[in-house]
């Protein structure tokens, strides 16, 4: 009987132990890792900045016509595409696509747009500095919206002129069609193209003004789409405000163990930092160029373009004064460190929104981790990134780590759906 008690209580010595290790391992942090910890923490997002570029930027009414915008397909070549069609809220404002497509397919993957705002370049290549400018290339895309600036404004006209005129003032008169064609814009269609420039530069500015109002509205929309708390939130509030058993219920050992490997040894917080996971520089990861595509050059032609570019932050359409354009003024426009650079993706919701990379060139997350783990050489001839070395099961547990950061969108209901 007495061996009997001794084995047992063994066991529960064992078991005991077992189950503190498992409890230290998981809530047990250095101050340093909790630094960084609340670095990542959606708590710790900061107000949206201004976007002193867009007058209409916090203004709800504008958001409200840039909402209804947003999802309407009249403003395309077919009638059928919207900003919605490859920004499905469903989809985490992505399209599970790899390659993006509206009246065309497109040489890019779908980028998500909750909490763009924050960042001061958009598109994978930084070609925009603000919400606005980014809205107004794909309406004019050949293989996204398809359609011109004419069009549009005729759109507004007879669908918005309403609400246009009690946010922007007085719409003009672009009844005459001799003085405004129906398709008219600096687009590759050489029909549009030869009509646009054979309106007068008054005429021009006066749709183009209607234009870049319209990308102010949508952007307006984009400020209010934001991301909502995870798991990996949950974890960090508790661990802040020491509750352990809180710690154990936001996150499995197995999604703690993957979060150390992130900020520790596999070093992902190199770029993907701060409450959005992402640093919003440019960075060459290698990345190989995805088949039936030419190289692409990532930030190298796309600074050159967001400097030569008619709606950036010192253009007469900015609202913006000089000063307000530091982004811009002092951004870094040559080096090597440019060819092949890509923003690193805001990694909230990431589980989601398969597939990867800037040409989807990744089908799963566990793709996405056998590319860090072994760095190919890269198109462009060298990568920021060296070998992780590690084990298959680690590459496990840091994905496992990546799907807890799933927390959705933070907007109204009524701005998820079509209005
Ligand atoms: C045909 C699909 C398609 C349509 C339509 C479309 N987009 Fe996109 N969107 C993309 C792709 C692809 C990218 C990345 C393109 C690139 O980097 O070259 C992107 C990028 C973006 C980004 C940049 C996000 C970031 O983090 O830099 C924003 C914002 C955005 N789109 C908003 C819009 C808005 C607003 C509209 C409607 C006016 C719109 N998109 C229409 C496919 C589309
Ligand atoms: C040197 C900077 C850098 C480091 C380090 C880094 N990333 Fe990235 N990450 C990027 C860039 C840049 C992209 C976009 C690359 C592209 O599309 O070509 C990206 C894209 C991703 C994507 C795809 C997201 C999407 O929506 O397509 C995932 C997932 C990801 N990284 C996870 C990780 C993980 C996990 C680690 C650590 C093992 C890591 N990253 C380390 C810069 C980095």
């Amino acid at each position: 009987m007495k061996r009997v008690y001794s084995i047992v209580g063994g066991i529960l010595l064992v078991v005991a132990v077992v189950v503190w290790w498992g409890a230290t391992r998981s809530t047990s942090w250095s101050e340093a890792e909790i630094s960084i910890l609340r670095g990542l923490w959606i708590g710790n997002l900061p107000a949206l900045p201004p976007d002193p570029s867009n007058l209409y930027a916090d203004d709800l009414q504008a958001a409200e016509f840039g909402h209804k915008l947003f999802f309407d397909t009249r403003f395309s070549s077919d009638g059928a595409v919207s900003c919605a069609t490859c920004h499905q809220p469903e989809l985490m404002f992505t399209d599970g696509l790899p390659l993006a497509q509206g009246v065309g397919t497109t040489d890019r993957k779908s980028m998500t747009i909750i909490g763009t705002a924050y960042s001061p370049w958009q598109f994978w290549d930084g070609r925009k500095d603000s919400q606005w400018a980014q809205a107004l290339a794909p309406l004019e895309s050949a293989v996204e919206h398809g359609g011109t600036r004419t069009q549009y404004v005729h759109l507004i006209d007879e669908f918005y002129r309403d609400e246009y005129e009690s946010l922007f003032g007085p719409l003009p008169d672009f009844s005459d069609p001799e003085r405004f064609p129906a398709s008219a814009g600096p687009v590759d269609d050489e029909t549009a193209r030869a009509a646009w420039n054979s309106m007068t530069q008054d005429d021009r500015d006066a749709v183009t003004q209607v234009y870049v109002n319209m990308g102010k509205a949508i952007a307006a929309y984009e400020r209010l789409i934001l991301p909502a708390p995870s798991r990996f939130d949950q974890y960090v509030e508790a661990l802040l405000n020491d509750d352990k058993q809180a710690m154990q219920a936001a996150l499995t050992d197995n999604e703690v163990a993957g979060l150390r490997l992130f900020i520790g040894r596999a070093n992902c917080i190199q770029c993907h930092n701060g409450p959005l996971f992402t640093n919003n520089d440019f960075h060459n990861t290698g990345v190989p160029t995805a088949q039936g595509l030419v190289l692409d050059d990532g930030r190298a032609s796309g600074v050159i373009k967001v400097l030569n570019d008619e709606f950036n932050c010192l253009s007469p359409w900015s609202d913006a004064s000089e000063n307000d354009c530091g982004e811009l003024r002092f951004v870094t426009s040559e080096g090597e460190q440019l060819e092949g650079a890509f923003k690193p993706s805001t990694l909230r919701n990431v589980a989601e929104t398969a597939p990867y990379m800037h040409a989807g060139q990744f089908t799963s997350l566990e793709e996405v981790l056998a590319h860090y783990n072994h760095p190919p050489v890269s198109p462009i001839g060298h990568t920021e990134l060296e070998p992780l070395g590690l084990t298959q099961h680690e590459m496990e547990k840091i994905i496992a780590f990546l799907r807890a950061l799933s927390g959705g969108v933070d907007a109204p209901a009524a701005l998820l759906q079509a209005p």
